[in-house]
């Protein structure tokens, strides 16, 4: 038996030598040094040894056991080291690379239009109203002076929807019955809001029109308010967004739901009304249409149009965007290429 705990002994080392990695060393322990490991089977069967070689035998493999035991302890921590040391080697970080770029986000272009008009709207005592998108056939139409079958109508190719008379708003002018309605308290109080929002035309779509682009549209009511005031408004404004000293046209237009009617031009801020490609050579750029509300709105709005008066006024953000910028196409605004928006 003492034979066959030498040779366990030698076994023992040489394996313990030969082991590279912390789980197989685990594996060792408990073959060898467990509770079921074939020293302590050993051990087990000390009553087979003659009585008188017993104390030598046992104090032999004592020896043994702590032996193996240190042996084990040392292999675990040379190894230990080992794997630290390759975790640390291929686990290295290289300080030299650079780093990757973080894209900044930016605003979309309309988003800032649309807050140089609130901050020059504002300047000049604009509160926004915001109407809805999802409209009805009357207050987009009929309230606006288009009952049913008005040729006008035809001139906005509309969305509709399954449900009857619920349509997509084809123009923010329909935020004047509401505004009208909900600020004006039966025609008693006066309004000078903005209405900026979405609209929707069913039409094709091309370089110069999509189904959906931004409107803001303007609304002032009051008891004296005459086209001089339309006109002074609207001259402040373009002189505020486009340069001090930029001249406006007004030329007689037509829209149901304002008399008179005019379209506004405003001196090509590219050329300084030279001409040039952008304003075809007239020296004149059209912003917006505008008019004195017509006195069957106001009724609609529950004004009494003998004492009180007002003017309207819609423009598009992505058209005065697109004239800025000189870009050539409409269909880039919602297209979400990254190439295009950076630009801005
Ligand atoms: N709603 C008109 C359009 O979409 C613009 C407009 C607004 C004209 C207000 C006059 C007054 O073309």
């Amino acid at each position: 038996m003492l034979e066959q705990l030498e040779s366990l002994y030698g076994q023992g080392l040489a394996e313990l030598e030969a082991l590279t990695d912390s789980a197989s060393l685990h594996e060792w322990h408990i073959r060898y040094l467990g509770k079921k490991g074939e020293l302590t089977l050993l051990l087990r069967n000390m009553g087979g040894i003659p009585k008188e070689d017993r104390p030598s035998f046992g104090k032999r493999a004592n020896e043994v056991k702590e032996a193996l035991t240190a042996a084990h302890l040392e292999r675990t921590a040379q190894v230990e080291e080992q794997e630290l040391a390759t975790d640390l080697q291929e686990g290295q970080i290289d300080i030299t690379l650079p780093g990757r770029q973080q894209k900044v986000g930016g605003l979309h272009p309309s988003t800032r239009t649309f807050r140089d008009l609130f901050r020059i709207w504002g300047e000049m005592g604009f509160q926004i109203y915001r109407s809805r998108d999802v409209e009805d056939d009357e207050t987009n139409f009929t309230l606006l002076n288009m009952p049913p079958h008005h040729p006008a109508r035809d001139m906005q190719d509309t969305f509709y929807t399954t449900e009857p008379n619920i349509i997509m708003r084809t123009h923010t002018s329909p935020g004047q019955i509401r505004a009208m309605r909900e600020l004006g308290e039966n025609g008693t109080r006066p309004i000078r809001v903005i209405l900026p929002g979405m609209c929707y035309r069913f039409e094709q779509i091309t370089a110069r029109s999509e189904v959906q682009f931004h409107q803001m549209e303007g609304l002032v009511v009051g008891r004296n308010i005459r086209m001089s005031d339309l006109k002074g408004t609207i001259a402040a404004f373009a002189e505020r967004m486009f340069g001090v000293g930029t001249g406006v046209r007004f030329r007689a237009s037509y829209f149901p739901f304002t008399e008179p009617s005019m379209e506004v031009d405003i001196e090509c801020f590219l050329c300084g009304g030279k001409g040039c490609n952008v304003c075809k050579y007239s020296g004149w750029l059209e912003i917006l249409g505008s008019g004195m509300v017509h006195p069957t709105v106001l009724q609609n709005g529950g004004y009494d149009p003998t004492q009180w008066s007002g003017f309207a006024f819609g423009m598009g953000p992505e058209r005065i965007t697109l004239l800025k910028h000189g870009i050539r196409d409409i269909r880039y605004f919602w297209s979400n290429d990254a190439r295009f928006l950076d630009q801005f």
